[in-house]
């Protein structure tokens, strides 16, 4: 073992930060409200956010030309800022139609995860999609329902549904004072207090907020009578109905903590905030392959890869290994063992990346997310540590939905398109599957949204100069099968082959969802994973 720094006491400086993502389908808000906390955190000077917002985006979030292009936000980034005490680290998921990995790996580097929903449209797919992400790692979640200055669903059925589609008890913590053009505030049940919100042009500065009790004068006659009637009955339904708010239902993720706000208007946003940073956990413990439990103020330094991205300042043609810190102190130069490959290294070349701007970093606790710049060693998944005793197991591999062929046409550069390719697999853009009886000059692709293969080719073409071409392959879905599975073509029906994942595992590819139940129907005992088999979900500890 490496000497370990010194033991870090539960010191205040890791229980003051908080690791969490946004997580919304898209057009619900995230941005909008990722814009909001910024500007409630003092990080960005969002004057004029909104004529602004997609340069702001650019400079902040988005830095391959393609994201620009389509103004949506493949990659992640992470965004650190403090506010009233605590050290925040946001981390960006991909927010496009499109669904990629990339997004479920984000959500094993966070402690909580705020969940965004468009308050016309209720729980849409991606959102239902994330939240089982979320749920299934056992990350808590908190609901902010979103554009409540517009027409809306109504709020009670809006916690129906979070009951009823999500199968989650939701706690309305604040309620809202009228909707649409009549949204003024919200009612906060802790305090029952109303606030009552001004709108700004064009939200660009914090909303100028009024408090009061619901029978004040200055707040009946911000109301329309309907809309103050409707109000008062149903916050008299809140007070009667339901469980008391407890924390601890929130932290283990059993109840989510709903707001209701508008994004855009700044509305509710600092309630959501506060109530965020008092009720989400500090750093959490992770559980290592060998079961050991590493404790964020555990000595030793250790981390995990969740994310790697490559060329990410054209200028520099690097590469950035993101690591979340899971325990110990991180500090520039430090010398620590890649589990996986058992190598010493040193981690100098440490920065903290905010778009495509870089900060070297000399410090980091756990909780905070460092950019190691420019080592090719490691992969996603891989363990950066002190004590060779730790080796995490915290990136999942999802089964993709969508395959391709890719090729290269120009045998001339052959090498280019190699060197690429390998490079944007490692990075984990997309996955790679062979058949076993291929035999075509092309790679079959799998991920989890086809957007992720125009990633691939725009940047073998922008990044390595290589061209390709892509091709559509039948296939909509993968199984892992068991190892000692024993499978022989007859069990292989219409529309079921079988192929190998990047690293020699065995996996079914099935034409569609009605091959992969016919095949599991009729071969009950071939146990197929959605994840490899050799490579369980581990839960955190919690
Ligand atoms: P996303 O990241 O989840 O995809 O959503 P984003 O924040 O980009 O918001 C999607 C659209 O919804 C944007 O409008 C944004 O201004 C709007 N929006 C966000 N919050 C609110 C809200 O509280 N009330 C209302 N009325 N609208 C809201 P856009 O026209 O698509 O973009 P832009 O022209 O404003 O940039």
């Amino acid at each position: 073992m490496l000497s370990p720094g010194p033991a870090i006491p539960r010191s205040k400086d890791v229980l003051r930060r908080r690791t969490f993502a946004i997580v919304s389908h898209p057009d619900a808000g995230k941005t909008t409200i990722t814009e909001k906390f910024l500007l409630y955190g003092g990080a960005v000077n969002l004057a004029g956010t909104v004529t602004t917002r997609k340069n702001q985006r650019a400079t902040t979030s988005d830095w391959l030309e393609l994201e620009r292009k389509r103004g949506i936000s493949i990659s992640s980034t992470v965004l650190q800022f403090d506010y009233q005490g605590y050290r925040i680290n946001l981390l960006d998921t991909p927010g496009h139609k499109d669904f990629s990995e990339d997004t479920y790996r984000v959500l094993t580097a966070v402690d909580a995860a705020i969940m965004v929903i468009d308050a016309g449209k209720g729980i849409e797919s991606q959102t239902q999609k994330l939240f089982e992400v979320c749920r299934r790692r056992g990350v808590p979640i908190f609901t902010f329902i979103n554009k409540m200055d517009r027409p809306s669903r109504e709020p009670l059925a809006l916690l129906d549904q979070l009951e009823d589609v999500l199968g989650i008890a939701a706690y309305p913590v604040n309620w809202p004072l009228g909707t649409g053009f009549d949204f003024k505030g919200v009612w906060d049940r802790n305090t029952q207090t109303a606030h009552m919100f001004e709108r700004t042009v064009g939200g660009a500065h914090r909303a100028p907020v009024f408090t009061g009790h619901l029978g004040d004068p200055f707040i009946r006659e911000r109301l329309d009578e309907a809309s103050y009637r409707t109000v008062c009955e149903e916050v008299e339904i809140l007070q009667g109905a339901g469980a008391a708010f407890d924390p601890a239902d929130i932290l283990s993720a059993k109840t989510t903590p709903v707001y209701f706000g508008s994004a855009l208007n700044n509305f509710g946003v600092q309630l959501l905030l506060d109530g965020f940073l008092e009720h989400s956990s500090p750093p959490m413990p992770r559980t290592a392959m060998s079961g050991l439990v590493v404790e964020p103020h555990s000595p030793a330094f250790s981390g995990f890869v969740f994310k790697i991205q490559a060329n990410m300042d054209p200028l520099h043609r690097d590469r950035v290994a993101f690591v979340r810190i899971v325990s110990g102190k991180f500090t520039r130069n430090m010398a620590v063992v890649h589990a996986q490959s058992g190598k010493k290294v040193r981690l100098s070349n440490a920065s903290k990346i905010f778009g495509s701007d870089r900060e070297t970093i000399e410090d980091a606790m756990p909780g905070d997310v460092v950019g190691i710049v420019g080592n090719d060693l490691f992969a996603i998944g891989d363990t950066l540590t002190e004590d060779p005793a730790i080796v995490f197991d915290e990136i999942p591999c999802f089964a993709p939905e969508c395959f391709v062929l890719l090729s290269n046409p120009l045998p001339a550069q052959a090498k280019r398109f190699r060197t690429g390719l390998r490079q944007l697999l490692r990075e984990g853009v997309v996955q790679e599957y062979e058949l076993r009886d291929g035999g075509r000059n092309a790679t079959l692709l799998g991920a989890a949204g086809p957007l992720q293969f125009e990633v691939v080719q725009y940047r073998l073409e922008s990044e390595y100069g290589a061209e390709s071409v892509l091709e559509s392959a039948s296939w909509a879905g993968a199984r892992w099968i068991a190892p000692g599975a024993v499978l022989d073509d007859s069990m292989l029906s219409t529309g079921v082959r079988i192929a190998f994942d990047g690293v020699g595992r065995r996996v079914i590819l099935f034409r569609d969802a009605w091959s992969l139940r016919y095949f599991a129907e009729r071969n009950p005992g071939v146990e197929l994973g959605s994840i490899p088999f050799d490579d369980p979900e581990p839960a955190v500890s919690r």
